[in-house]
């Protein structure tokens, strides 16, 4: 179809999981595309690492790949930049040179985000370029749109989901199937789930680089990965899943920003990745494989729900393909990309100030008074008992505590002092527990 008007250019800097898909998707829908858009697009470089590699049966001229990606940017026939290819350097240097020259860039590069946001948004600033990064969080979910617009007219109040689809897929196949942790990891980057480096996706730097974006947009505030609690879900073990099926539960790894008051009154996020054990009955328990889901709650629009493939190449293509669609509009129109929105400069709250519930599993000899002792402990504390379950006798009993809601420095002060405990020989698993409780 020929709209008469020139062609957007398109510089792609990736050609991997998402990047290929973005090209196939690119020339499998190239009409629609240009209807849609009032012009053509036209890939005109794509920067590899490798010339050499097999990249299958891809619609596109061999003729276009370059190792030099910073050439490519710097190339006057480049409107739009395309970065798929992932970490901080040399992705900065890349984008800062394309956006301060007024080059409009779309990237799904959450590490980067998470860790400089405010460098790209100032360069997009500085040169009046649109920068887009839908498929940096939860994959095919259209999740920073409507927080960036859609929901620019209320004030949210909590952010809470699953945004990462790697572990979500191995706790999943841990709680279905028993696998081992090892065996869904490699079935999980077999998929092209796991990043280039999978530690990010299993000690929770991925999703807390997420939660990090998720918290910026939501609270118009700029919130960096280093103000994010993080831990990983490489302590969730077997036994921890089987005694959280045992209290009607499953384990995910979840991210929680919530706007509240800190300890002197003063408004502020909290932002928080970790593993928690959520009963069944809670919506995100039953979200399984490599899905997201997350839940926006807002004052006016109360509780909003995303749901969708949170990781692959396609369903990532797509959120990379609705942003440069986007991105070729507006350089047609002459308008913008909304900017950046950063003015309310809340602080962030520590982790001891959040509140929440532990599940603490412990080792202990079955004498009497054990149980006088280890609840004088989180009385001591102030965090008080919901439930306590016993099984073992004498010398191989088993404490099952959980604890109704209390600020994390308690709980974990807790936990502290029962190390200290002769009668308790291990403490076998402490996990916060989320969503109403079990
Ligand atoms: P891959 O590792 O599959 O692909 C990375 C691409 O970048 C490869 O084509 C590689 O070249 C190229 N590359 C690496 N270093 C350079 C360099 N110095 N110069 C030029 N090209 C380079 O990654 P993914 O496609 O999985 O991920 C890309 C980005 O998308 C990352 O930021 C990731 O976090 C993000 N993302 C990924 C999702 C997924 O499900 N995979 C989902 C959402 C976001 P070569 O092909 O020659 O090796
Ligand atoms: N590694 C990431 C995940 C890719 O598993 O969620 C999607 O961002």
């Amino acid at each position: 179809m020929s709209s008469g008007k020139p062609a957007v250019r398109l510089a792609l800097l990736g050609c991997g999981t998402v990047g290929s898909e973005v090209v196939r998707l690119l020339h499998d829908q190239a009409e629609d595309l240009t209807a849609r858009i009032g012009a053509p697009l036209e890939l005109v470089g794509i920067a590899v690492r490798r010339l050499g590699r097999e990249r299958g049966s891809l619609p596109v001229d061999p003729a276009l790949f370059t190792t030099d990606a910073l050439g490519l940017v710097k190339r006057d026939d480049v409107d739009v930049v395309i970065e798929v290819v992932g970490g901080i350097e040399p992705a900065r240097s890349w984008l800062t040179e394309a956006l301060r020259a007024g080059k409009s860039v779309v990237t799904a590069n959450k590490a980067l985000l998470a860790e400089d946001g405010a460098t790209l948004h100032d360069a997009a600033a500085e040169g009046g370029a649109d920068l887009y990064y839908e498929a940096s969080v939860a994959g095919a979910i259209p999740l920073l749109r409507p927080l960036r617009e859609s929901l620019h007219g209320d004030r949210v109040t909590r952010v809470t989901g699953i945004v990462n689809g790697t572990t979500n897929f191995i706790l999943s196949s841990m709680d279905a199937t028993g696998a081992g942790f090892g065996e869904a990891l490699d079935e999980a980057t077999e998929l092209g789930y796991a990043e280039a480096d999978p530690t990010a996706d299993v000690e929770g730097f991925d999703a807390a680089a997420k939660a990090a974006i998720l918290a910026s947009l939501a609270f118009h505030t700029r919130v960096t990965a280093a103000d994010v609690f993080r831990e990983g879900m490489t302590g969730v073990t077997a036994a921890d899943m089987a005694s959280a099926k045992e209290m009607g539960c499953t384990i995910k790894l979840l991210c929680l920003a919530e706007r509240g008051e800190d300890s002197s009154g003063q408004e502020s996020v909290s932002v928080r990745v970790h593993p928690a054990m959520i009963p069944r009955s809670h919506p995100l328990a039953s979200v399984g494989d490599a899905f997201n889901a997350v839940f926006v709650e807002a004052e006016a629009a109360g509780q909003l729900m995303f749901y969708g493939r949170g990781a692959g190449g396609t369903p990532t293509a797509s959120a990379v393909l609705g942003d440069i669609v986007a991105a070729a509009r507006n350089r047609l129109s002459g308008t913008r990309a909304p900017s950046e929105s950063a003015y309310a400069h809340l602080p962030i709250r520590p982790i001891g100030e959040a509140v929440t519930r532990y599940h603490i599993s412990l080792d202990v000899a079955d004498r009497q008074g054990v149980l006088a002792t280890v609840a004088g402990v989180f009385a001591q504390h102030e965090v008080s008992i919901a439930t306590v379950r016993q099984s073992g006798r004498d010398e191989d009993a088993t404490l099952v505590i959980v604890t109704h809601g209390a600020p994390d420095a308690n709980l974990a002060a807790t936990v502290e002092d029962l190390r200290e405990l002769s009668i308790v020989r291990s403490i076998a698993s402490v996990l916060r527990v989320e969503g109403s409780p079990a």
